[in-house]
């Protein structure tokens, strides 16, 4: 798969259905996420990749309701990382940038090895922090939930989730997020 396909073909489908985890897959995520660019090579990310059974459900208390679709994920991993890590020039903090930069670059690993690898928000960081054993000073910045994609959709979806997972949400068009050569916004 090439990188247009592998950008086009990326979703974050809510349909989900059980896939084995190895350490092999995990070392290649892994790898694909840590050749991303970063500000003086800081590479501020850190990666949980939880797939034990018992980790797992432990940490599937940490969802918010609305992501209950996510309790099929085979794998979720927490992608953490703290501002100290990575440059700090003025206003600019770019330890939330490089680690999207490099979690981007595992999601679209995991696209083209033929897995769902879905960002999300919607957990408690607090509860999931715990279940990892996560340091105090570092941030939750987003939970991945892995898994493979279930042609048939999931019944617990809402009828916006269910529309999503059939038709891509649509993108601003060109003129609402893009310039030429002058802020025009
Ligand atoms: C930072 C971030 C947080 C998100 N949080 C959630 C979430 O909590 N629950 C959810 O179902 N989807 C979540 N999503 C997925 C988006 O809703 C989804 O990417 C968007 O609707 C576009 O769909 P597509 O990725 O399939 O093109 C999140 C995505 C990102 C990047």
């Amino acid at each position: 798969m090439d990188v247009s396909a592998a950008i086009e073909s990326r979703r974050a489908y809510r349909s989900l259905k059980r896939t084995d985890i190895t350490e092999d897959l995990i070392r290649t995520l892994a790898q694909s996420a840590s050749l991303s660019a970063s500000c003086y090579n800081h590479q501020p990310w850190k990666f949980v990749f939880v797939y034990e059974d018992a980790v797992l459900e432990e940490l599937k208390t940490a969802l918010s309701k609305g992501n209950d679709w996510a309790r099929n994920a085979s794998m979720i991993i927490a992608v953490l990382s703290k501002a100290d890590d990575d440059c700090v020039l003025g206003y600019r903090k770019y330890y939330l940038f490089d680690t999207g930069m490099a979690a981007a670059l595992l999601i679209l690993k995991a696209t083209e090895l033929g897995y769902v690898a879905h960002p999300i928000a919607g957990y408690n960081p607090e509860v999931a922090k715990s279940v990892i054993k996560s340091p105090d000073d570092m941030e939750i910045v987003t939970l991945i939930i892995f898994g493979k994609h279930k042609e048939e959709i999931d019944p617990i979806l809402s009828e916006k989730q269910r529309n999503d997972e059939i038709t891509r949400p649509q993108r601003k068009p060109f003129n609402e997020y893009a310039c030429l050569n002058k802020y025009c916004l």
